[in-house]
């Protein structure tokens, strides 16, 4: 399957493994993607820290791929203290896969400093972060020389229609760290953005899970696995739904394939101080302010063709 919108500029994948985080990196890490990845960073989110980089490590390891190197981050969000899905996710972060500690290292530089270098060094870098962004904020509030050299910031993160998934007003990612949210999408740098708006219309059902089962791969055992353990009922039982969203993948599907959606250019604030709405994205859809449109939020995909594109990149391995 080619892509015809695969993206060529050099990537940072900043994430919280979790499921949907590892679908994401499998889709990525696959033999012939044909995207240049850097560096793999790692956020406190889904599960602590340990265990979120324990688990991109072992991801990593399972795809084949111990030249990109990973990097711990930040343990806790800016001011709040970390909360996590546990429940989610289960206990080890990545309910449904066999957790093993890999050989693959953990970097000694730090995730935040490995972004700054990173960007300072490498042109038209692209940050694909799919956790709370407290690295990435991080990373600009210690250099903020980086925002003129970085590409584009793909980010999951945040829910206008689609309300909250953690509380009745914000997506978990915003909802941990709004802070550094709030860094990030203040930033001046181009943001494109998949909210539940759009995740929640890309589910994956028993037909697809067949489908991969199908492929008698060893990649296609553990993702059935997964995909059929109590992870993949938790939205369903929580939102009514026959399918699970995989939010992280739309990040790497946009890369490679980004006309299978459709965007609004919106602004997006955070809010950071209510207790009842904190990390509330507040999107700017009928321009009724004169902020910067600088996000491009997802509003649509074609979830044929993601679906599609996400058991490609699982059969290549
Ligand atoms: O709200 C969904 C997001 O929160 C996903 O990135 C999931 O992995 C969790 O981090
Ligand atoms: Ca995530």
């Amino acid at each position: 399957m080619e892509y015809s919108a695969a993206i060529s500029r050099p990537l940072i994948f900043d994430c919280d493994p979790g499921q949907d985080d590892a679908i994401s990196l499998i889709m990525a890490l696959s033999p012939g993607s044909g995207l240049d990845i850097r560096a793999i960073t790692v956020v406190a989110g889904n599960t602590s820290l340990a265990k979120c980089q324990r688990n991109a490590r072992m991801i990593a390891d399972m795809c084949g791929r111990t030249d990109v190197p990973i990097h711990a981050g930040c343990d806790a969000p800016l001011k709040f203290p970390l909360a996590t899905a546990e429940e989610v996710h289960g206990v080890e972060g990545l309910d449904g896969l066999e957790i093993y500690e890999p050989d693959l290292p953990l970097q000694s530089e730090a995730a935040v400093d490995a972004i700054i270098r990173l960007c300072r060094t490498v042109d038209n870098i692209v940050l694909v972060p799919t956790g709370p962004l407290t690295n990435i904020a991080t990373a600009l509030t210690r250099a903020p020389d980086i925002a003129a050299r970085i590409s584009e910031i793909v980010i999951m993160g945040g829910a206008r229609a689609e309300a909250g998934n953690i509380t009745p007003s914000a997506e978990f990612n915003i909802f941990v760290d709004p802070h550094a949210a709030k860094i990030v999408f203040d930033a001046p740098v181009k943001k494109t953005v998949f909210g539940l708006d759009v995740t929640h219309k890309a589910l994956i059902r028993d037909a697809h899970v067949d489908r991969i089962k199908a492929l008698d791969t060893d990649m296609g055992r553990r993702l059935t696995a997964m995909l059929r353990s109590d992870y993949a009922d938790y939205d369903r039982a929580k939102f009514g739904t026959a399918g699970t969203p995989i939010h992280d993948a739309c990040t790497t599907a946009y890369l490679l394939q980004s006309d299978i959606f459709s965007f609004k250019s919106v602004n997006v604030q955070i809010e950071t101080e209510s207790a009842l709405t904190r990390g509330h994205t507040s999107v700017d859809y009928w321009q009724m302010t004169d902020r910067p449109r600088d996000c491009d939020w997802a509003v649509d995909v074609d979830a044929d063709q993601f679906f599609e594109l996400m058991i490609d990149r699982i059969a290549a391995y």
